[in-house]
């Protein structure tokens, strides 16, 4: 069967975030720095400037991806850490079109960042939240299971048994997150009703992630069976790899993980697994080799569509 690549999708998340391509990379403090972000948007998909790291790292985030790249990207603001409301003027004179927002309430700046003239996504792991974020007025979900990377809900749902149920329950327009690694996973997501997808351990494996070649090497080692959801006893679960250091939070009913964040630098600059909390998720075990970002969206593509045509030919003939 001879490869075709579709290189413009349009759907409502194409629209909404004039992009061709609905593929979002996820954003991770650290991990996706400009060089990643650049890379990603440069192919026409989505790239997130990760809003984590205070209003001055991210203006100058913004600023470094500007220089390398002239097409669209988007900020994530995590509500909860956000240490200066003051980022939601900035983000938009910065001529940010797009965020994200995670980890709180999306009654906290939706107004806000739709007065300013933003679209907003928020990112929801419950049917609850994700009408409460519809009442609040976002424009879309970001909708992640808990087999994904990083900080989670206590109530921890799958993305095969949310993803439908919400995409089937709201009106705005879904992007899928959390076990999304390739084109079949996506054409997944697109048949359970997303319209995007947003890829964060996959990510973390990219050339261009500004992390240590060991934090990488970390996904590509790792099994489906080695991420497990550290702190639950904390009442804030995080999805990171079991390793001898984290170990630990997975069944002890004391001490916080939390802690770990600490010594990040350790990890993501100088490679030591053992210092810190390596967020990853499970569809870690289905990622075999670090490759370009350009390479990860152009494979997806490709995958996607055999896959598309791969489930046509299945159809079941009529009697
Ligand atoms: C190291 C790391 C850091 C992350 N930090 C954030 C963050 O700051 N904000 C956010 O919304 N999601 C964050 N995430 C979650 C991702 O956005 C994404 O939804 C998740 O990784 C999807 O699941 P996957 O890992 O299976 O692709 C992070 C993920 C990783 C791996």
């Amino acid at each position: 069967m001879t490869e075709r690549e579709p290189t413009t999708f349009d759907n409502r998340v194409t629209r909404l975030l004039g992009v061709r391509i609905p593929i979002v990379q996820a954003p991770m403090g650290y991990i996706a720095g400009p060089e990643l972000v650049a890379a990603v948007a440069e192919t026409g998909a989505v790239g997130l400037v990760p809003g984590s790291l205070g209003l001055d790292r991210v203006r100058d985030d913004i600023r470094r991806t500007r220089d390398l790249t002239a097409a669209p990207f988007g900020v994530n603001l995590p509500i909860a850490f956000l240490q200066d409301a003051a980022i939601v003027d900035m983000i938009a004179e910065e001529g940010i079109r797009f965020v994200t927002t995670s980890a709180g309430s999306p009654g906290t700046f939706t107004a806000r960042l739709k007065d300013a003239g933003l679209t907003v996504f928020h990112v929801v792991p419950s049917l609850a939240a994700a009408r409460k974020a519809v009442d609040a007025g976002v424009d879309g979900l970001v909708v992640e299971g808990s087999e994904g990377a990083g900080f989670k809900s206590m109530q921890d749902v799958t993305s095969l048994v949310l993803l439908p149920l919400v995409a089937s329950s709201v009106d705005v327009p879904v992007i899928a997150a959390g076990g999304i690694a390739d084109g079949a996973s996506m054409a997944a997501a697109f048949a359970l009703g997303a319209e995007g997808v947003q890829m964060g351990t996959r990510m973390v494996a990219a050339t261009e992630s500004g992390v240590h070649h060991a934090m990488k090497q970390a996904v590509v080692d790792a099994a489906e069976t080695d991420t497990f959801l550290a702190n639950r006893h904390a009442g804030r679960p995080v999805r990171a790899l079991r390793t001898t250091t984290t170990a630990p939070y997975e069944f002890e009913g004391s001490g916080n993980a939390m802690t770990l964040l600490a010594d990040i630098a350790e990890l993501y600059e100088h490679g030591n697994l053992e210092a810190s909390l390596p967020q990853l998720g499970q569809v870690a075990g289905r990622i075999d080799e670090i490759l370009p970002a350009a390479e990860i969206i152009r494979r997806t593509l490709a995958e996607f569509d055999t896959t598309l045509d791969r489930l046509a030919a299945l159809r079941p003939t009529p009697d």
